[in-house]
């Protein structure tokens, strides 16, 4: 049996530039694997399907699923299906702007091609990953990185400004695409769309490790869309700020928030006085490589 931990995203940036001919959205992003994360363990068993067994209610295991499109996906370009029992145990709220199903995604991809011997190379598994996810991609090794296209252009980048996060979510998740919907409804289908910001101050505030410069520089496109359809995240957001962090915005399209902490007592103290108000919270850190079958 095998393991492997599924890391969430969060966007320490997220500029939504423009509108494809196939519909998606070119971004660019700056995203950050997080300590919270589920966990899946793989288990050769007969036949040569992906089966899925999951601790959480609600959440579908069959072909809805992203471990179970991933799963597939792999067999594809493998060339041949084996017998796979995969258990999730979710951790990462789902429909929350964290990544979850993407996270989970591509440690299917990462646990089949350790069972397989490890065929594939980390940039073969994320051309693999594309067909299953914007995102799926990048967590496929996850760490910093700056991405670009509709995720998949990834140039890996350093984060030595350290700190702790609170991952806060309250109320309903918003679906991506009617994010991305509300925001061609506002910047009218980005016809003439100019960036407004640009990752570049961020990158080099990360690299040089300058925390509180690099907090003031987050920045979330989906905000002005979002925010005013979630008045739940909008007070996780203030709370997080009075509460002592040095930033806080959403994560992707939402409606998670997360907080940037100086230091450990802070955030556990913010993250327990969002959960005592109903909401759920998690203190956690910036997690640098989600790797562990590299060859
Ligand atoms: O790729 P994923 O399945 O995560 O995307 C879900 C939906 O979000 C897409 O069907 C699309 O409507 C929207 N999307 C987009 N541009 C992106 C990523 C996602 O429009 N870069």
């Amino acid at each position: 049996m095998i393991s492997e931990v599924a890391f969430a995203k969060i966007n320490l940036y997220l500029e939504v530039t423009g509108k494809r001919p196939d519909g998606y959205h070119d971004l660019v992003s700056v995203m950050q694997t997080v300590s919270l994360a589920d966990t899946l363990t793989f288990r050769a068993c007969e036949g040569n399907a992906a089966h899925l067994f999951c601790d959480a209610a609600g959440l579908p295991t069959d072909g809805k699923n992203l471990v179970i499109r991933a799963a597939n996906a792999f067999f594809a370009v493998y060339g041949a299906a084996f017998g796979v029992e995969i258990t999730l145990q979710k951790r990462i709220p789902a429909a929350a702007g964290l990544g979850g199903g993407s996270a989970d995604a591509a440690a299917t991809l990462r646990g089949l091609n350790r069972m397989a011997g490890c065929p594939f190379s980390p940039g073969k598994l994320r051309e693999i990953a594309l067909a299953v996810g914007a995102d799926v991609p990048f967590l496929v090794e996850g760490g910093t990185a700056l991405c670009r296209g509709i995720g998949e252009r990834i140039a890996p980048a350093q984060n030595r400004a350290d700190g702790v996060f609170v991952v806060a979510i309250r109320g309903e998740g918003v679906s991506t695409p009617a994010a991305f919907a509300e925001l061609d409804r506002l910047f009218g289908e980005y016809a003439d769309y100019l960036p407004k910001n640009s990752p570049e101050g961020l990158l080099g505030a990360l690299t040089q490790g300058d925390r509180h410069r690099a907090a003031a520089l987050l920045y979330n496109s989906f905000e002005e869309a979002v925010l005013p359809l979630r008045p739940a995240a909008r007070e996780l957001k203030e709370a997080l700020l009075e509460g002592g962090a040095a930033a806080a915005l959403m994560s992707g399209s939402g409606p998670s928030v997360f907080g940037w902490f100086d230091n450990e007592n802070t955030a556990e103290r913010a993250a327990k006085n969002l959960i005592s108000g109903g909401a759920r919270a998690f203190v956690c850190h910036a997690v640098s490589d989600t790797f562990s079958g590299k060859d």
